[in-house]
């Protein structure tokens, strides 16, 4: 699946580096961004898992949630002929990157493991090139969740957490008017989309949600619904701290866990934090659907695709990589650290915490009843230069005190629209 051109230079770069004895036979470089406290814990357990079996895991993590500069650094990588043996990329990303050619296929892998069989088929498909598996995925993250501080909730008298967003209006005022920070926010692009996100599952349901994000529709994404979710995601401003700008997620998280702010609308990569921090669900901290989507599940799927090398050697590790990702006992011990829940649908939960039986409740229901959609703001519904433009777009309105719903939904279609 490899250009020439490519090819010559990724040679050129194995030589050289088996030159200099940098290269080890077993050796496989991996491309991530999970650098905060449960994600390293999470990665560690590949690593481990991975070099039980004599392969080397060479780290090459990016921090910054959401993955933006790593797939920046990814690019000029792969580019300059120089790509890692495996790296994190999701969504859409892995057919543009499959169409350039620089992918293996996995198919041999996928199908003495039986992939297709135990892999929820909406994910399985976004896996594939042309019917090919290029990439396996590792878990279901779910997007739409709400964390709460039990004891700061009990201690300004709140005995539920708001499960609608009329609700969440009510109890942060209250929280505020106790002088706490409702909730706790990070002012970078992509946490601002993603709280975006949660907001238009909310008042869009599921198929406008679709329209708007999956098949970009014009008329969805300038229409009055549309204005509608830039009001309400205007709102949360007001209870949010006014240090949040260019705060990371984790940080924000650790602002729940130690009763520093009440609570945060984020994937369950925050679980993650949570468990790192020793923390219980239930007892001191509840995880409960974002507002008003309880019926609804928006999937972030961490998936890992494999670039062609020259030498069989890594393509064994590769493999080895990919085999290692599907195996029945690291799918438990990873994605109770990392707060997801398994990409094989066979597996017990029974070891697993509330949070993620929940989850998991969550995502079959959803996808009997047409609630399951794929999270824009983590990449699964559009391709990078669409979500860029959404972005820029929502950041803006969001960061200006003189924002417009109106003109911001305006701005929404037109960008999206230039990006297509
Ligand atoms: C990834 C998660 C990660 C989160 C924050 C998401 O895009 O899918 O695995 O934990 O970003 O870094």
């Amino acid at each position: 699946m490899m250009k020439n051109s490519k090819r010559c230079l990724s040679m050129l770069y194995v030589a050289l580096s088996m030159g200099c004895g940098t290269v080890s036979a077993k050796n496989v470089e991996v491309l991530h961004w999970w650098t905060s406290g449960g994600e390293a814990e999470a990665a560690q357990v590949l690593k481990q898992t991975l070099e039980e079996q004599g392969y080397q895991w060479q780290d090459f993590a990016i921090a910054g949630g959401g993955g933006e500069t790593a797939m920046t650094v990814l690019k000029t990588r792969a580019v300059s002929g120089n790509p890692p043996e495996a790296a994190q990329i999701k969504g859409p990303d892995i057919q543009e990157w499959g169409r350039l050619g620089f992918l293996v296929s996995l198919d041999d892998v996928s199908q003495q493991h039986r992939w297709d069989e135990l892999i929820p088929e909406v994910i399985a498909n976004s896996m594939k090139y042309q019917s090919h598996y290029v990439a396996v995925p590792l878990n279901i993250h779910r997007v739409n969740w709400l964390w709460a501080n039990t004891t700061l909730l009990r201690d300004v008298g709140i005995t539920q957490p708001p499960t609608t967003l009329q609700q969440f209006f009510q109890v942060a005022e209250r929280i505020k008017q106790a002088g706490h920070i409702p909730l706790a926010h990070g002012g970078q692009p992509w946490q601002d989309v993603t709280l975006f996100e949660v907001i238009a599952l909310d008042v869009l349901g599921p198929e406008m949600y679709r329209q708007a994000f999956v098949d970009n529709r014009m008329d969805v994404l300038s229409g009055e619904h549309m204005v509608e979710v830039f009001t309400q995601f205007k709102r949360m401003h007001d209870y949010i701290d006014p240090n949040y700008r260019g705060r990371d997620w984790n940080v924000a998280t650790a602002m729940v866990i130690q009763g520093k702010a009440a609570m945060q609308l984020m994937g369950d990569w925050a679980k993650g934090e949570f468990i790192a921090a020793g923390k219980k669900p239930g007892i001191d901290y509840l995880c409960v659907p974002a507002l008003g989507t309880t019926n609804e599940f928006s999937y972030n799927v961490d998936s890992f695709a494999f670039f062609e090398m020259s030498r069989d050697i890594d393509t064994q590790a590769q493999k080895a990589l990919a085999n290692t990702i599907f195996e029945p006992e690291f799918q438990k011990k990873f994605n109770r650290t990392k707060g997801s829940i398994p990409i094989r649908s066979d597996i017990s939960l029974d070891s697993f915490d509330s949070c993620a039986k929940a989850s998991k409740q969550a995502f079959m229901e959803a996808e009997r009843l047409g609630g399951l959609v794929p999270s824009m703001s983590q990449g699964m519904s559009t391709t990078t230069y669409v979500q860029s433009a959404i972005f820029e777009v929502v950041s803006d309105f969001f960061n200006n005190p003189d924002g417009d719903p109106e003109q911001a939904a305006q701005a929404l279609a037109k960008a999206v629209n230039a990006a297509l």
